[in-house]
């Protein structure tokens, strides 16, 4: 595959879907197709699992369902979009990935990590992000920044305690992962992330 897969990742309100907009644009002038994605989502089959999994009335949803729900929404995205776009050598642009399993499933709800592992194997078929993008901030910093957009989720009304182990998971991804990921502070202003993130284009997008 000849594409270029950019993953962003990072807790509620890190300003993953405001600097989208920015990457896309940058990216977008040097003349390369651009697909931009989310997950959970993607398709319309894995936006009704999202819908599912962050809006559906089930507080009796099993960790492990959710797990499921997710990884067979991430099987549709990456066959449908993700796997094609990068075949024809587009750039694909996903506000979350698989990243965020390790972080919320297995940090946040305590998932056994190689059961992550043995899905991500399954489903993913070899495909890694070549770029990840983590814009890590303190968690009431986030959920200050969540809240004031309005419109929560699921997670976004999660204990503190769990927002922490998400960030804490997300972090030790990172050092797992040093040449894949780059850890912005998300705790700048706009314009000082975006420069940040622009600095890790500019070093993988000629
Ligand atoms: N650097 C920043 N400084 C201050 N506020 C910011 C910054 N970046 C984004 N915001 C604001 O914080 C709120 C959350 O940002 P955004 O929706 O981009 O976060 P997100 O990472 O996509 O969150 P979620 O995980 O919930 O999708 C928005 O109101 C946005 O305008
Ligand atoms: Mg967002």
């Amino acid at each position: 595959m000849s594409g270029l897969f950019i993953t962003l990742e990072g807790g509620e309100g890190a300003g993953k879907s405001t600097q989208l907009d920015h990457i896309r644009s940058w990216l977008a002038a040097r003349g390369r197709e651009v697909v931009v994605t989310r997950e959970p989502g993607g398709t319309v089959l894995s936006e009704l699992l999202r819908d599912l999994v962050l809006h559906g009335d089930h507080p009796e949803m099993s960790p492990h369902t959710e797990l499921l729900l997710i990884f067979a929404a991430r099987a549709q995205h990456i066959d449908e979009v993700i796997r094609p776009a990068l075949e024809r050598d587009a750039i694909v642009l996903c506000d979350r990935f698989t990243d965020a399993s390790y972080a919320y499933q297995g940090g946040g709800r305590g998932l056994p990590v190689e059961h992550i592992g043995a899905l991500e194997k399954v489903v993913h078929r070899g495909l890694q992000p070549d770029v990840t993008v983590l814009l890590d901030l303190p968690v009431q910093e986030g959920l200050r920044r969540a809240r004031g957009r309005g419109s929560e989720d699921r997670f976004e009304n999660e204990s503190e305690a769990f927002l922490q182990r998400v960030r804490d998971a997300y972090l030790s991804r990172a050092r797992a992962f040093p040449g894949r990921f780059t850890v912005i502070d998300a705790s700048l202003e706009r314009d000082a992330v975006w420069g940040q993130i622009r600095a890790v284009l500019e070093r993988h997008v000629p």
